[in-house]
C-alpha cells in the first residue's frame, strides 16, 4: 500500500535524535490524552474517530445530494469560513483542474461567506445573474457573521430567480442537530440537513459532511477520501518511534524549543496552496495561545523562491521547513528541443517539468539546510483523494499530540472571540451597549 511518509534526517543538524527522543514520553502521554479523553478540550475529540465510525449510509446520503446537486446546477456555492470553509477548499484545489473551465460535466464549486468584500459579493452576485445555481450552507454555530451576510444575499438572489419552493430545494444546510439560527431556518424553509457533530470542531471538520459535501459536488470521490483516512486512523493508533504522527509532532516542537518559532509549510505544487492554508488554520488556532505556539506560515515554490526565497536562505535563524512533495504528477510535459537555443535550455531538452521541478526541491533543500533552516519532509504518492484523507488525518492526529506535548488546549479558540466583541459593539449589535460605549470612549481618546 502506497502511503505518505516523511523524513526528518535534514533536521538533525539543529536538533539531536536525543532531543527529538526527549519528547517521547510527552509525546505517549498526548497519545493517551487523546484516546482516553483525558486531556484538555476532551469534549471536542469526536473527529478522532471520525474515518471509522463514518457509516456507509451517510457517506451515500452525501453522495445522493451531491448527485442531485450535480444534476440541477451550474454553479454550487459553498458559504462558510474558518473551518468551515479552508477544508474543502483544499481537497477540491488539490484534486482540481487548474483552470476552472476543465470541470467536466461537475458544477462548479464557488466559496463565500469567507470574507466580507463588497465587491466580492457583488461580483459573484453578478455572476450568478440567470445561472441555474445551488448553496451549501455551512455554519456549525449558525451565527458567524460573515457566512449569514452572504448567505442572506444569496437566498434572497436563489429565491428571486427560482422561486421560495424550488430555491428551497437547491439550498442545504450543514449546522448543528438542534442549536442555532440556522438549525431553526433550515427547519422552518424544509431544507436538506447534514449534521456537524457537537464534538467536532470547525478545523478538524474537513472529514464530516462540512468538508465531504462540496468535495463530492465537485466530483471526487469521498470514499476513496475517507478510505486514505481509515488507514492513517489505523496506523497513529499505537504509541511507537514509527508513528508518523508522533514523529512530526515531536520534531516539530524538539525544533521550537531549539528557538524555531515559525514552521513554513512548502509545496512545490500550486494545488497544493489551499491545503496550506486549511494547515495554518488548524496549526494556528490550535496551538497560537497562552502567549506560546510555532506560527505557521507557508510558501509555494518555486513562485515564492523569487519572493520569500532571501529572507528563508539568509533572514533571521527562527524558521523551520516543513516540504510537501508530490512524487507522482497527473500528467507528463517535456521540455522541447529547440534548434536556435536562444534561451540556452537544451541542456534539459527531452526532461520533463517535473525533473525540472524536482531539482529546484532538492537545490533549495540542500540550501536551506546549509543555510541553517532544517527541513522535513512529507511524501505524497500523487495528488488523489485516498492520500489526501491520509495527509488530512495524519495533521490532525499530530496536531492534537503536538498541542499537548506543547502544554496548550489545542481544541479550543478562544482568541476568535476579541475581534467579534469589537466588530459587534462598533456595529451597535443589540446586546452590545456596554461593549458599544466602551469601545467609542476608547477610539476617541
Ligand atoms: O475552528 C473554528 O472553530 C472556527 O474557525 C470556525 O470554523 C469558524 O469560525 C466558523 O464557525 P461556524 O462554523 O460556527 O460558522
Amino acid at each position: 500500500m502506497k502511503t505518505i511518509k516523511i523524513d526528518i534526517k535534514n533536521v538533525l543538524g539543529t536538533v539531536s535524535q536525543a532531543d527529538i527522543q526527549a519528547l517521547d514520553t510527552q509525546s505517549a502521554a498526548g497519545l493517551e490524552k487523546l484516546h482516553n479523553g483525558t486531556g484538555e478540550g476532551n469534549d471536542f475529540l469526536g473527529w478522532l474517530d471520525l474515518p471509522t465510525r463514518t457509516p456507509a449510509s451517510l457517506i451515500d446520503d452525501i453522495n445522493a445530494v451531491a448527485a442531485d446537486l450535480r444534476a440541477n446546477c451550474e454553479v454550487v456555492v459553498a458559504i462558510g469560513i474558518g473551518g468551515s470553509y479552508l477544508g474543502a477548499k483544499a481537497v477540491i484545489e488539490a484534486l482540481g483542474n487548474s483552470f476552472a473551465a476543465y470541470r467536466g460535466d461537475a458544477p462548479q464549486v464557488l466559496f463565500a461567506g469567507q470574507n466580507i468584500g463588497e465587491d466580492y459579493l457583488y461580483e459573484l452576485m453578478d455572476y450568478l445573474k440567470g445561472k441555474k445555481f445551488g448553496i451549501v450552507v455551512i455554519s456549525k454555530s449558525g451565527t458567524t457573521t460573515e457566512p449569514a451576510i452572504a448567505f442572506r444575499l444569496l437566498k434572497e438572489q436563489l429565491e428571486s430567480q427560482l422561486g421560495k419552493a424550488e430555491a428551497s430545494r437547491r439550498i442545504v444546510a450543514i449546522t448543528d442537530a438542534a442549536r442555532g439560527a440556522l438549525r431553526q431556518l433550515a427547519t422552518e424553509e424544509g431544507y436538506k440537513t447534514f449534521v456537524i457533530d457537537d464534538n467536532v470542531g470547525g478545523r478538524f471538520s474537513v472529514l464530516s459532511p462540512v468538508g465531504l459535501l462540496p468535495i463530492a459536488i465537485a466530483g471526487y470521490d469521498i470514499n476513496a477520501l475517507m478510505k486514505g483516512a481509515v488507514d492513517m486512523e489505523k496506523a497513529t493508533l499505537a504509541h511507537a518511534d514509527d508513528n508518523i504522527a508522533e514523529v512530526y509532532a515531536k520534531t516539530r516542537n524538539a525544533l521550537y524549543q531549539a528557538g524555531k518559532k515559525i514552521e513554513i509549510l512548502v509545496n512545490y505544487n500550486p494545488k497544493l496552496h489551499y491545503f496550506a492554508e486549511w494547515w495554518k488554520q488548524l496549526y494556528g488556532e490550535s496551538e497560537g495561545k497562552d502567549k506560546k505556539g510555532i506560527f505557521p506560515a507557508a510558501v509555494d515554490n518555486s513562485t515564492d523562491l523569487h519572493s520569500m526565497g532571501q529572507w528563508i536562505q539568509d533572514g533571521e535563524r527562527t524558521i523551520f521547513e516543513t516540504v510537501l512533495s508530490v512524487e507522482e504528477q497527473q500528467h507528463t510535459v517535456v521540455i522541447p528541443a529547440d534548434e536556435a537555443n536562444l534561451d540556452g535550455l537544451n541542456y534539459i531538452a527531452g526532461k520533463r517539468v517535473d525533473e525540472v521541478n524536482k531539482m529546484a526541491e532538492l537545490g533549495t533543500l540542500i540550501a536551506h539546510v546549509d543555510g541553517g533552516v532544517p527541513n522535513m519532509r512529507i511524501t505524497i504518492p500523487a495528488l488523489k483523494e485516498e492520500y489526501l484523507g491520509q495527509l488530512i488525518y495524519f495533521f490532525e492526529k499530530a496536531c492534537g499530540i503536538s498541542g499537548y506535548i506543547l502544554g496548550v488546549n489545542p481544541f479550543n479558540q478562544p482568541g476568535v472571540e476579541d475581534y467579534k466583541r469589537n466588530m459587534f459593539a462598533l456595529l451597535e449589535k443589540p446586546g452590545y451597549e456596554k461593549e458599544t460605549e466602551a469601545i467609542k470612549a476608547k477610539i476617541a481618546e
